[in-house]
């Protein structure tokens, strides 16, 4: 047996998290990135694994140094890939976490060739928009392609702005994705509604709402998955 103090309380929960940043390529040398550093997607991993859970972590650009141990690590570069790796796991998954920084928008086109810069000056990059692949995911739970019990969250970092406050952008993110539980992160200035003990909240789709106090992305990682745990049906 374990000692009560240790929270081996996912163990044998399949755990499907996605970190890091998407690289939407315009040609064989250059991107359109982001500034995520996959360290909160990695935390997750890397707690869960430590709470026994079985994870496997898809991993978009991060500048977080080293793989957590006991963690199955898929790499992808755009959000199509990203969208098909998450998709092909999620029926095996007991619990999805999507953490990564996902490009709204990739170019129309890769070009073959490293693109010149040419007499004329810059072209115009057309953009098309990327699959949203949380709430993609919580319509293949709807029309029952993975299970119906399975633990959908995702994040949100809100800046708030003129129109609503951070919060008010989560409650309104959540209600559009349909997901179990969304982490919003406050970043930046616009925190309307923010104290100052809060780096964000934790909504869930019944309608509760916790305050996260700040702290380390390990222990954001287990706040967050002290929920995710109480929300796996018993096993
Ligand atoms: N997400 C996703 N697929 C996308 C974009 C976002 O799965 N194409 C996920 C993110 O991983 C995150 C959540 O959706 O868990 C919220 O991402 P966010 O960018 O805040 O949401 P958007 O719907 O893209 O809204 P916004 O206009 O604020 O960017
Ligand atoms: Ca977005």
């Amino acid at each position: 047996t374990r000692p009560e103090a240790l929270p081996y309380d996912l163990a044998g929960v399949r755990v499907l998290i996605s970190a890091g940043g998407t690289r939407e390529a315009l040609d064989p040398v250059r991107y359109l990135g982001n500034h995520s550093s996959g360290k909160q997607g990695y935390a997750l991993a890397r707690v869960a694994a430590q709470r026994g859970a079985a994870v496997t972590l898809v991993s978009g650009a991060v500048s977080e140094p080293g793989a957590p141990a006991a963690v199955d690590i898929v790499h992808v570069d755009s959000a199509v890939e990203l969208s098909r790796e998450m998709t092909a796991r999620a029926a095996d998954s007991d619990v999805i976490i999507m953490a990564a920084a996902v490009a709204d928008f990739r170019p129309v086109g890769v070009a073959d060739a490293k693109i010149k810069k040419g007499a004329e000056g810059p072209a115009p990059i057309e953009l098309t928009t990327n699959p949203d692949i949380l709430a993609g995911l919580v319509r293949a739970r709807g029309a029952d392609e993975i299970g119906a019990s399975t633990v959908i969250v995702g994040f949100a970092a809100e800046t708030g702005d003129a129109d609503a406050g951070v919060l008010d952008h989560g409650r309104a993110k959540l209600r559009r994705k349909g997901c179990d539980l969304l982490v919003v992160n406050a970043v930046g200035e616009g925190r309307a509604f923010g104290t100052a003990d809060n780096a964000g909240w934790l909504l869930h789709a019944d309608g509760t709402e916790t305050g996260l106090p700040y702290g380390s992305k390990t222990l954001m990682a287990s706040r967050i998955l002290d929920e995710v745990a109480a929300l796996v049906p018993d096993r």
